[in-house]
């Protein structure tokens, strides 16, 4: 039997899936808060999602542009605060003040090319 949140989860569609390339990613606001709260990357291939909420200062927004989230090959997610680096499909930290924390994962769905996360 479904827990209260599993019964209240659901997918919310974010963008075709293969608008986000390789070593790309992107923010979303599914919720009209303002501000993006998740973001995606692609990496090897395969799509990773995680709250836009680096775990130095919790909460604290990612990104220091609108859909920067990558370093400049892609291979490291990076916090523009304090310059906290994340791999990409792990979420784990592995440079920075957080060194050993790890980024809050999404669930990701890609049905008939459409990408949808968990809320
Ligand atoms: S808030 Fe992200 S590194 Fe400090």
């Amino acid at each position: 039997m479904a827990t209260t949140r599993e019964a209240e989860a659901r997918w919310i569609r974010l963008c075709r899936a293969d608008e986000i390339g390789e070593a790309q990613s992107r923010g979303f606001d599914p919720d009209d808060e303002g501000q993006d709260s998740l973001f995606v990357v692609r990496r090897h291939g395969q799509l990773h999602g995680w709250r836009n909420a680096c775990p130095h200062i919790g909460g604290a927004p990612m990104a220091w542009r609108r859909d920067a989230y990558l370093n400049a090959d892609g291979t490291r997610i990076v916090c523009h605060a304090h310059g906290a680096e994340f791999v990409p499909d792990t979420g784990l930290c592995v440079q920075g003040p957080c060194r050993g924390e790890r980024l809050s994962r999404l669930e990701l769905v890609v049905i008939d090319g459409e990408l949808f996360v968990k809320s």
